[in-house]
């Protein structure tokens, strides 16, 4: 699969960009604020309709401009064409010159995986980084996860503010305990089931990046303990007190074990942003796996941060989506771009919001 064209208007510092990309490696190099992740973004949005920054689409619109065009070609089993536009009044995502109705008909025209310095927060920041990972895994691989997910938020907002009144409905409360339990139970058993599945491609991942420094083992943890509905009926009397829903998916945590103990609080620094790049390349060969091709890679700034050794872990990963055609972006300064990858790579030079082929 792979991204071979992109289209954008007052998208970020870009007023106007047309370009096409063959599959293989492109290295987008230049200075500091000219471009390069704002590139990155746009792919990942076409991919999954969402910044990987986590803000709006506001923040997208270049600055004195209404709205931003975000067009692209994606060839992978067949060829897709992409169009969204996105300004405060009106917004429209269209595929194949067809209106998007469905978000499951769109989502998987593009995979993607990205790699960025904040995946740090997945093994230091908190349990719903984790959670969020699971999720997004889930709904590049269940077409009808988001849904499910959905569901299920808007079951807890509604049953946590029926919580928070001085006088608790009880009917109300047993209809959204129902609406939870249905669409909870279905999420947890979905990631236990991923878990398991994901965990050996995580650990391989992390012995080859590390040089086979420690053993990494991830483990589900549920805050339900036998079964949703009962475990939710005996927590009534500490949710009172709590006024919120105390036990459910959205508490639950993915345990990371380097060596049996827990990354976040025993890691060292480069352990902890190790772990991070494992638990990525571990997405990017689960989706392999399953989809029979590679996701498109964005790798923001990585490769600067890590040594050597490390980035020697990494090319096989690299090496693997070169040889099944894939598709790989990674952003870089002059200074600290992997000379390694050698001549293998199509170069790009960023400046002041144009692209141009080296
Ligand atoms: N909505 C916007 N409208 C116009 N310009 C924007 C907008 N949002 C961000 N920018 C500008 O885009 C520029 C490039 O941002 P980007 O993050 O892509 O830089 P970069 O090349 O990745 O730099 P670095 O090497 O520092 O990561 C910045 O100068 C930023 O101010
Ligand atoms: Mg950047």
């Amino acid at each position: 699969m792979h991204l071979a064209h992109l289209r954008l208007r007052d998208f970020r510092n870009y007023a106007r960009l047309d370009v096409d990309f063959a599959p293989g490696f492109h290295l987008l190099l230049g200075d500091n604020a000219q471009g390069k992740t704002n590139i990155l973004e746009a792919a990942y949005l076409v991919a999954t309709l969402r910044s990987f920054r986590g803000i709006g689409g506001a923040h997208m619109v270049r600055h004195g401009q209404k709205g931003y065009f975000v067009g692209s070609q994606v060839v992978g089993q067949g060829e897709h064409e992409t169009k969204m536009y996105w300004s405060a009044r009106e917004r429209s995502l269209s595929l194949d010159n067809q209106p998007v109705r469905k978000l499951t008909d769109y989502l998987g025209v593009l995979r993607t995986v990205v790699f960025c310095s904040e995946d740090t927060l997945l093994v230091k920041g908190p349990g719903r980084a984790r959670r969020r990972f699971l999720d997004l895994l889930l709904s590049q691989t269940h077409p009808t996860y988001l849904s499910l997910l959905q569901r299920y938020a808007l079951a807890l907002r509604s049953r946590n503010a029926l919580l928070k009144r001085p006088l608790v409905d009880a009917a109300a409360l047993e209809s959204f305990s129902r609406e939870l339990i249905s669409a909870g139970e279905v999420i947890m058993r979905l990631r236990h089931e991923l878990v398991p599945k994901f965990s050996p491609l995580a650990r391989l991942a992390y012995r080859r990046i590390s040089n086979d420094a420690e053993d990494l083992r991830l483990d589900y943890l549920s805050s339900v303990k036998h079964d949703f509905a009962v475990d939710l009926a005996q927590s009534q009397a500490r949710e009172r007190t709590y006024r919120s829903t105390l036990i459910g998916p959205h508490r639950d945590e993915v345990q990371m074990l380097l060596n049996d103990r827990p990354a976040g609080q025993f890691g060292s620094e480069g352990q902890k942003r190790t772990l991070a790049i494992a638990l990525k390349v571990a997405q990017a060969e689960y989706l392999t796996g399953l989809h029979g091709s590679p996701p498109v890679l964005l790798m923001d700034d990585i490769m600067g941060e890590l040594d050597l050794k490390r980035r020697t872990g990494l090319l096989p990963l690299l090496e693997r989506a070169h040889v099944a055609r894939g598709q790989v972006f990674m952003t870089a300064t002059e200074a600290n771009w992997p000379k390694e990858l050698g001549r293998d790579v199509q170069r790009w030079i960023v400046k002041g919001g144009t692209l141009a082929s080296l």
